[in-house]
């Protein structure tokens, strides 16, 4: 560990953000700066990353999210470059949002709506394999909100085990179960819009239930030809390794319990009571860490250690994003 702090000190150097905390310990998010003034170009910063790559790896898992500030990062093509330079396997989003391909591995965050709040979640918390990071870049700062929020899981658990252990130890056991309803047609109004053609990449059925299958998810088909989807059991809480024990809240409860298109319960069809639920919500934004977008910014979240959402934003604001297994 010692030889790499040394790289730290000479490769980038350590800022700080409005909005940062330390959690544990550790400070969340670790700002990583060009050392000098005159290394802030996209080629300094990529022979940097290249030369600590294994070191920036760890101290993603280290600091749960990473934040390169004061680089000359312009466009999609710059950051694809970024996300290339670690070797990390790409992984095609699955889900609801409306996305937009852009260049190589490079997509835009969701679409929806910027007046709404994109609620916390773990990326792809549903699906069964989901990406170790979520990277995004910052291409156009909000004038105002926009923000993208972020949870350390293992504190929600923490807090909610001090409020409800005996309801945590239950789900936990149970497992949870989920039903979320798409419509037939996208549907760009909404930041759940997707159809479910467009989501499973067809418009036979057939073809739709034998991909859902392999995605972990069972399909009911409406008379006005949207679906159900129902997934489960699926965790509470999940353990990974490399990340200290930590028990993370790995469930979308608050994102799906008791809405017009979804919905969670325990496995076994137990209910979730409202104010186990409401108190959760209130816990995961007293947990949470923001800071504001600068053009430029590339953040790396620990998708197995965060939850993640976004904050309604004044337009414009252009963000895009790149998972990786
Ligand atoms: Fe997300």
């Amino acid at each position: 560990m010692e030889n790499l702090c040394k790289n730290l000190c000479k490769d980038f150097k350590e800022g700080k953000c409005e909005g940062q905390k330390v959690v544990d310990g550790e400070t969340m998010p670790l700002v990583l700066q060009p050392p000098e003034p005159n290394k802030g170009d996209l080629e300094s910063l990529l022979s940097a990353l290249k030369k600590n790559k294994d070191w920036f790896e760890q101290m993603i898992i280290k600091n749960s999210a990473v934040l390169l500030r004061g680089y000359d990062v312009k466009n999609a093509e710059d950051f694809n470059e970024i996300v290339e330079t670690f070797g990390w396997d790409d992984i095609r989003y699955v889900g609801p949002a409306p996305r937009t391909h852009i260049y190589k591995r490079i997509w835009t965050a969701n679409e929806g709506p910027l007046s709404e709040m994109i609620y916390y979640h773990h990326e792809m918390v549903l699906i069964k394999e989901c990406p170790k990071k979520v990277i995004l870049f910052c291409e156009t700062p909000p004038p105002e909100g926009g923000q993208t929020p972020f949870v350390p899981s293992f504190r929600v658990t923490e807090r909610m085990l001090e409020e409800f252990p005996e309801y945590v130890e239950e789900m936990d056991a149970k497992g949870l179960k989920y039903s979320f309803t798409a419509y037939s047609k996208d549907n760009t109004s909404s930041m759940r819009g997707r159809g479910w053609e467009d989501a499973l990449g067809t418009s036979d059925p057939a073809l739709a239930e034998i991909r859902a299958k392999a995605l972990g998810m069972d399909l009911e088909w409406l008379p006005n030809g949207g679906v159900k989807t129902i997934l489960g059991p699926r965790t509470l809480t999940k353990v990974f390794e490399g990340r200290k024990g930590r028990r993370m809240w790995f469930n979308t409860v608050v994102g799906m319990h008791g809405k017009e298109l979804s919905s969670a319960t325990m496995a076994d069809g137990t209910e979730i009571p409202e104010e186990v639920v409401k108190r959760c919500e209130q816990i995961i934004e007293e947990e949470s860490i923001q800071f504001n977008w600068e053009k430029g910014d590339v953040v790396f979240l620990d998708n197995m250690a965060l939850l993640h959402g976004r904050r309604p934003s004044l337009p414009p604001r252009r963000v895009l994003v790149a998972t990786c297994k």
